[in-house]
């Protein structure tokens, strides 16, 4: 026995918790649709196709053990040339995350030092916020309306001295205010992330659930300011946690750096699910 008081690490003690929508607001009434949280009806989800993926992983012998083993740090390697079709990149760009979460965070962590600025929009997801508060950096806001982050308030910010390593956005229906950003600003923000060197973490997990009009690009991934985070969350389901990043080059061995330190990688049978129904879908 220690006479020692229990104390949790400074690390845990300075973190403030941020609100929850749903704390907010209280407990919704019976039937209602609760849309303070970005949740999936569970009833919509691909349960079928995802016990039939599953069944088929494990009747695989090779597949099998892949999925009971250990796996690569950056993810699947089918699932990363997978989503680099869809995202136009070259696969050893693309980082598979344990949600979009994660990939928010493991981007920052490896971006973002303590006591740097990190812009955020304001209003916005508090989850995000909460992960940011690991890096320890000073939180910046910059409003949001229609049409997404005001880019025009964000350039006066710099030119007046502001200089942040990070700016996080969610380009499409953004949580909370449901705005899209303006396909202007998209191009002007990598501009001047490129001006005033630092990067653009683009969180766009809403972007492939548009039902009207046009699908806007995202941030442009061709900038090495520009880094893409995004998940299987809200069309497979966020219990799989599965999400990915697509960093520039001289970014993804920081991010590898921060898995090696912390999960060494996502679920291996999970991915090989996941990529047996990106598989079948196409
Ligand atoms: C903007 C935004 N980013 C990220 C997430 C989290 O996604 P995931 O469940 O894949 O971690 C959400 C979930 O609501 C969200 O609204």
């Amino acid at each position: 026995m220690t006479n020692q008081t229990l104390q949790l690490a400074d690390r845990v003690r300075g973190l403030t918790a941020p609100t929850t929508f749903g704390r907010v607001l209280g407990v919704p009434p019976e039937g209602a649709v609760a849309l303070t949280s970005g949740s999936p009806d569970v009833g919509l989800l691909p349960a079928d196709e995802i016990a039939d993926a599953t069944a088929a992983v494990i009747a695989d012998p090779v597949r099998r053990a892949r999925a009971l083993d250990y796996a690569a740090r950056p993810g699947s390697l089918e699932l990363r040339e997978w989503i680099a079709e869809r995202e136009g990149v070259d696969a050893s760009r693309v980082f598979i995350t344990n949600g979009a979460l994660h990939a928010i965070s493991v981007s920052l962590q490896s971006t973002v030092n303590p006591g740097d600025v990190l812009v955020v929009e304001s209003p916005l997801y508090p989850l995000a916020l909460s992960v940011a508060q690991l890096t320890g950096a000073a939180i910046e806001t910059v409003p949001t309306d229609a049409h997404g982050l005001d880019v025009d308030a964000l350039e006066a910010k710099l030119s007046a001295g502001l200089r942040p390593s990070a700016v996080y956005v969610v380009p499409d229906f953004q949580n909370p205010s449901g705005a899209v950003l303006a396909p202007e600003r998209r191009v002007r923000l990598v501009e001047l992330a490129e001006r005033y060197g630092f990067v653009v973490v683009s969180d766009n997990p809403y972007a492939t659930l548009r039902w009207a009009g046009e699908d806007i690009p995202d941030l442009d991934p061709a900038s090495d300011r520009v880094i893409h985070a995004n998940t299987f969350s809200k069309v497979l389901g966020p219990g799989l946690r599965v999400g990915w990043l697509v960093l520039p080059e001289w970014a993804y061995p920081g991010a590898v750096d921060i898995r090696a330190r912390t999960d060494q990688h996502p679920s291996s049978l999970i991915q090989e699910i996941v990529a047996e129904i990106a598989a079948r879908r196409g």
